[in-house]
């Protein structure tokens, strides 16, 4: 019961609230997120220039930027942007956050993608949780009563691909999940809360618990892509898109996981989540093949390990994950996330001030089977990593009595 009475992370509206006065009122200094102004300074005067949202680095070693229409990555520059603005309280990183959202802020209506959390969650969600802007709570309704149309109570789970247009539509499927949809869950809880009318946390909960029964093999890893029966439910194929292989391991998939699971515990406090998500955490962090940095391969299985490419944004989901998880569970998961964090710090994986695009890390994957984004910079990766910098930071100068409760 040791966490029981902890109050870490209720909200993030508590966690902006308290970051905000520490940086305002203590001055408080943390080298990591220092650096992180400083890269991204560089890459937002970049993207003001193009007037383009930053993704990653393409094939010829350019600036490559979300494209025009619904990109799956285009709110997370703007997130980044608004934690920065949560850390610094320096108002260019909030006209930056709302400059670049701006530019996606129809797409709330586009009912064929399930990116709709990832997206309107980490950009307007995080710039409602800041500043309580009516606007942006409006789009985040509407954003959500988007992703609700994707739900069918008969599969119990969000569509997450549309199988009639794009490469979807050559597998064969009919109703696929990704084990990503975990990630569009908190859009739907935080509605709940922010709207009193539970429908959405109903979706969020069916959602999680179809996937927690379909998704997960005996040793917690995950599939990426279950194929449901578009009538039945039954389950019609266990897939891989991104992954080596339809039984491998995705790196990235199983960060998905963890976060996503330890996101369904906070808004419901169900036990059975919190086990989940400390199940999931206690495989990758015992996992055979994760190297003595952390930070793994783009898949557990790939064929040619060691000699694979690393993948950064997997390792910076976990990390972040894991400092939440640490604040609910008995056990330890801070001292992983810290070691996790402190080897994206290196100049392993951290760039140096004004290289790799003005990126902060170096060495993610986007999808190897697509031969897209192998070993390059990726906005979520950074996303990510600044977030779990904010929450070990929350955590660091929380008071001490809240301290005290935890440990
Ligand atoms: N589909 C999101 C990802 O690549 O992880």
């Amino acid at each position: 019961m040791k966490k029981t009475t902890y109050s870490f992370i209720v909200s993030f509206a508590a966690l902006f609230i308290l970051w905000g006065c520490q940086s305002k009122d203590t001055g408080s200094k943390n080298e990591e997120l220092d650096y992180a102004v400083e890269q991204t300074t560089l890459l937002l005067d970049q993207s003001y220039k193009a007037d383009k949202i930053p993704r990653t680095i393409d094939a010829d070693g350019h600036l490559h930027w979300t494209r025009n229409g619904f990109d799956w990555t285009e709110g997370f520059f703007p997130g980044t942007c608004w934690y920065l603005y949560a850390y610094t309280k320096d108002e260019k990183w909030q006209k930056a956050a709302e400059h670049f959202q701006s530019k996606f802020e129809s797409h709330r209506l586009m009912p064929f993608y399930h990116d709709l959390g990832f997206v309107f969650n980490c950009s307007y969600g995080n710039g409602y949780r800041i500043t309580g802007n009516e606007h942006y709570k409006q789009v985040l309704i509407e954003a959500g009563n988007t992703l609700m149309t994707r739900f069918k109570p008969e599969i119990g789970c969000i569509k997450s691909w549309d199988v009639n247009r794009g490469w979807q539509s050559k597998r064969g499927w009919e109703y696929p999940v990704i084990i990503d949809n975990m990630m569009n869950l908190e859009l739907l809880f935080e509605l709940s809360n922010m709207t009193g009318d539970n429908k959405y946390k109903a979706v969020a909960i069916a959602h999680a618990n179809t996937t927690m029964k379909n998704h997960f093999r005996e040793d917690m890893s995950s599939y990426h892509v279950i194929d449901y029966d578009s009538i039945t439910g039954e389950v019609r194929n266990r897939h891989t898109a991104q992954g080596y292989a339809h039984e491998s391991e995705w790196a990235r998939g199983q960060a998905w996981g963890i976060y996503g699971y330890t996101t369904c515990y906070r808004y419901t406090r169900d036990p059975k989540y919190l086990e989940q998500a400390e199940k999931i955490a206690d495989y990758i962090i015992n996992h055979p093949v994760l190297p003595g940095d952390k930070i793994p391969y783009w898949d557990y299985d790939a064929a040619k390990i060691p000699n694979e490419p690393r993948d950064a944004s997997a390792a910076a989901i976990t990390a972040s994950a894991l400092v939440e998880l640490d604040g609910y569970s008995d056990k330890d998961y801070l001292s992983e996330a810290k070691l996790i964090i402190k080897n994206l710090t290196s100049d392993n994986y951290r760039a140096k001030i004004g290289t790799n695009h003005n990126f902060i890390l170096m060495h993610s994957v986007g999808s190897i089977p697509h031969n897209n984004e192998i070993d390059v910079p990726l906005n979520y990766a950074d996303y990510y990593y600044v977030e779990a910098l904010l929450r070990l930071k929350d955590l660091e100068e929380a008071p001490k009595h809240e301290l005290a409760q935890k440990h």
